[in-house]
């Protein structure tokens, strides 16, 4: 079936409108909720499962979704499919949609298939726009710091690939906010701003606070937090054991059992009662907790089915907290 987007995707009157938030100091705007492709997407998941989910996303005005050259599994089947999905379903809407990848983890083997040397990134990405079928993508990452190239080097190598109109923007994921700040110095001098940083941001996971998101909102830098929901931790999914459909209990899954101690569940507990009394459920309470930092651009959320996709773009209902919640909140995360 030829899918049509719905016509009232950026509709404000509608019962989930979507927000757009300036990235930075840039003229890119990006939606509250974004969707990222690192699990429920690749090879091993199923077809019309991710392409429901990708065109909901979509008819909800989630117009930017974020892949890696090795999201799958197998590595560069999140790419692939996306492709299909894009010539199926998105072509005639290429222009409303911000696509990122990234490469700096492994992918290939040798010596040019990891890390942040100019070879690697340049190639790469090459291979991700094949995948994916594009002439570039909207946002072209540099996935971990390289302790062993010259950060000169990996920021040169971002300065050329938005020269060779292989990506309009470049950012910077899980750099450490005195890294960052230097990756954002050098890529000033090159004349091609850093747009935004892509660092593992929730309520269980808290470093950005110590320095990073200071960085970022003086620098005019977007903030994309990845993992929001601490891979489905921050959901009510865990209260009652692990579900056998969960992250936590896939083999290729991220999120290992391990982290579903005695002592999360009794914090999930606390924060999904004060959840429950701001009328949301607790996915919906994280990811607002999030949005509430002015700095933080957009939340990047992961979803294995459209019910949890809609769940959680329903937290822009309700993005104020009390002071009171917010000190409850901290007693529970201390
Ligand atoms: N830059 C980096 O180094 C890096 C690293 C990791 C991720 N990322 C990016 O961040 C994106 C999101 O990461 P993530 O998938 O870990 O995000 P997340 O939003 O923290 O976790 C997503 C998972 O939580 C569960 N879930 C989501 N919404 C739910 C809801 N409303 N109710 C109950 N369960 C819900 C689902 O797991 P189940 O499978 O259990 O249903 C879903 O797959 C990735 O796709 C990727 O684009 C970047």
């Amino acid at each position: 079936m030829t899918y049509l987007a719905n016509p009232a995707r950026y509709d404000q009157t509608g019962s989930r409108p979507m927000e757009f938030r300036r990235c930075g100091n840039s003229g890119l705007q990006l939606p509250a909720i974004s969707l990222g492709l690192w699990h429920n997407f690749g090879g091993v998941d199923v077809f019309e499962n991710y392409r429901a989910i990708l065109q909901t996303a979509f008819d909800n005005g989630v117009t930017h979704f974020d892949l890696a050259n090795n999201y799958g599994p197998p590595p560069g089947s999140a790419e692939e499919n996306f492709g299909v999905i894009m010539k199926k379903d998105f072509i005639p809407y290429r222009d409303e949609l911000v696509i990122s990848t990234k490469a700096g983890y492994l992918m290939w083997p040798g010596p040019y298939g990891d890390w942040g040397s100019k070879k690697y990134l340049v190639s790469s990405l090459d291979q991700s726009l094949k995948r994916m079928g594009l002439d570039y993508v909207d946002i072209f990452y540099h996935h971990r710091p390289d302790p062993n190239t010259p950060l000169e080097e990996t920021m040169a190598a971002l300065d050329l690939i938005v020269r060779q109109g292989k990506a309009l923007y470049v950012g910077i994921s899980n750099y450490q906010a005195e890294e960052a700040e230097k990756a954002i110095a050098i890529l000033n001098r090159l004349g091609t701003p850093c747009l935004i940083h892509q660092p593992k941001y929730s309520m269980f996971e808290r470093w950005v606070e110590g320095g990073l998101l200071d960085v970022l909102g003086r620098e005019g830098v977007g903030c994309i937090p990845f993992s929001p929901l601490a891979q489905g931790l921050l959901t009510d999914k865990y209260l009652k054991g692990i579900p056998s459909d969960s992250r936590a209990s896939k083999a290729h899954g991220f999120l290992q059992t391990s982290q579903v101690t005695p002592e999360v569940i009794v914090k999930l507990e606390k924060l999904n009662a004060i959840a429950l009394e701001r009328g949301q459920s607790l996915a919906q309470m994280a990811l607002a907790w999030l949005l509430k930092d002015a700095r933080v651009t957009s939340v990047l959320i992961g979803a294995s089915r459209v019910s949890q996709l809609l769940d959680s773009l329903d937290c822009l209902k309700n993005k104020n907290f009390s002071q009171e919640e917010l000190t409850k909140i901290e007693e529970i995360l201390k």
